[in-house]
């Protein structure tokens, strides 16, 4: 077992710290903002993240893991991973100065003959011009890229069970070094060279957030011509060749990596002398969307006096409190700088939310959110927000349109209780003439003469 440092706790740096203390080694995390440290020491994690707070606690009691303030305490380490933020720069390209940072500082303390990992999403070419630092040749220090794939939510069980682990390094030996911390895992080891690594883990990144992002250009061609966009990504994610994940349409995505990876890649393109008019169409259809969203809700709500809107989800994507990049937080802004009263909630991510935008009047619960809203946007598709009492919600609101930004609430039931339900190409509850449905036992639900079910509303918008 090896002794390891990671630099930065945030999501990446606390999820590997743990993960690889599970592994058996022995982990120091250095982490140098004070706030976030003592919370640390204290057994209070920083982040909502599934397993992770049972990983923390159970490995500083056994001692493999511990958290330090200062560069000072990793001079055993034989491996030294750097998991701290690269932010988007004012230009979209990646703002790797953290890094640099915290490579500088650490090479004084730094083993001889150790090796440092990069695990921050960092621009291509960005290992290797550490690795050719003079303190890092004079140090003897390997330099390799072990990028991440986690995602948040169930980041503690993408680092346990990952499709593949990417090393990038500029020898066989120092890959296999690296490797053998994994030796525990079953997955594949890719070894490639650096930049291959650095570039493979931004693809991977842009290649999700096309899917996404096609899809959503497929819901509005669905809408326009009565189509049915789940069943549309239901159909061509059976290609084997396809697959069916990432294939969601609704507000497009959000987070701390997707836009800012999107933009990044561009970033690094077009300093190449490369174009990329595929992943500026994808970043351009993911704002889109958000805007689309707001154009709806201010549509619904335009005559009425001092309007509510209901956000239901703040978070960028359901378990997590992470609000970055979240397209609610982006519509909340928008409605609230046409004159609407924003009122939101979300289980876990209101401290986050009200940091953020403290315009938003945020409420404990999704019941006293919707009270009196003129129209709903569910933006987070949380479990708990398709097991709500709908006919509650209806005595409950003052208007009936409920905007479904993440094609996740039964539009259906909706309809047949009355509320004027809007969702991204869904048309399962249409009364537009369209052959009805067909329910699993082949059986057609039942329709009036004109081919509509009664009391059924529009669904795709
Ligand atoms: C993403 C990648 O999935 C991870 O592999 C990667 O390691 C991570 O970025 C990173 O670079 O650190 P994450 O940002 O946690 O992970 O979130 P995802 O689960 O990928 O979701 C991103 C966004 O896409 C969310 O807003 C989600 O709601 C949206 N989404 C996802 C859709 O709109 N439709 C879908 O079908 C799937």
């Amino acid at each position: 077992m090896a002794q390891l440092a990671v630099v930065g706790a945030g999501y990446v740096g606390l999820v590997t710290a743990a993960c690889l203390s599970e592994f058996g080694h022995q982990v120091t995390c250095i982490e140098v903002d004070e706030g976030k440290l003592r919370r640390l020491l204290a057994g209070d994690l920083p982040i909502h993240e599934p397993g992770l707070s049972d990983l923390v606690s159970k490995h500083t009691l056994d001692a493999r893991l511990q958290f330090i303030g200062e560069y000072t305490g990793i001079d055993d380490a034989e491996f030294v991973f750097i998991a701290v933020p690269t932010p988007s720069s004012k230009d979209g390209s990646a703002d790797t100065s953290y890094v640099m940072q915290a490579v500088e500082t650490l090479i004084p303390h730094a083993r001889p003959g150790s090796v440092i990992v990069i695990k921050s999403t960092v621009p291509i070419g960005t290992a290797d011009k550490i690795a050719g630092l003079a303190s890092v040749l004079a140090a003897g220090i390997a330099v390799v890229s072990n990028p991440e794939f986690l995602r948040q939510g169930t980041a503690v069980h993408d680092f346990m069970a990952p499709d593949r682990v990417v090393i990038g390094a500029s020898s066989p030996h120092e890959a296999a070094r690296v490797a053998h911390l994994y030796a525990s895992l079953e997955a594949p080891i890719v070894a490639v060279d650096r930049r291959s690594a650095e570039l493979a883990k931004y693809a991977a990144n842009a290649l999700l957030a096309t899917r996404i992002s096609f899809m959503n250009e497929i819901s509005r061609i669905a809408s326009a011509v009565h189509a049915d966009v789940d069943d549309v990504a239901r159909i061509v994610g059976m290609d084997r060749r396809i697959g069916p994940a990432f294939l969601k349409a609704g507000l497009g995505w959000g987070g701390s990596c997707f836009p800012k990876d999107v933009l990044a890649l561009c970033s690094v393109a077009a300093t190449n002398g490369c174009r990329t008019p595929i992943l500026e169409a994808v970043y351009e259809t993911n704002e889109l969307q958000r805007e689309h969203a707001a154009e709806l809700l201010l549509d619904a709500v335009r005559t009425i006096q001092d309007p509510v809107v209901a956000i239901l989800g703040l978070a960028f994507k359901p378990n997590t409190d992470d609000v970055r990049g979240s397209p609610a937080l982006s519509i909340a802004q928008r409605l609230l700088k046409e004159g609407v009263i924003v009122r939101a909630h979300d289980p876990f991510a209101l401290v986050n939310a009200g940091r953020a935008l403290p315009e938003v009047e945020c409420r404990a619960d999704a019941y006293s959110t919707l009270d009196g809203a003129d129209a709903l946007l569910l933006a987070t598709e949380w479990e708990e927000y398709g097991a709500l009492d709908w006919m509650l919600v209806r005595e409950t609101m003052r208007g009936k349109t409920i905007l479904d930004g993440r094609n996740a609430l039964n539009g259906e039931l909706l309809g047949e209780l009355g509320f004027r339900y809007w969702s991204f190409g869904r048309a399962t509850t249409n009364g537009n003439g369209l052959v009805p449905k067909v329910h699993a036992n082949g059986v057609a639900p039942e329709v009036d003469a004109n081919g509509a079910r009664p009391g059924v509303q529009e669904a795709g918008v």
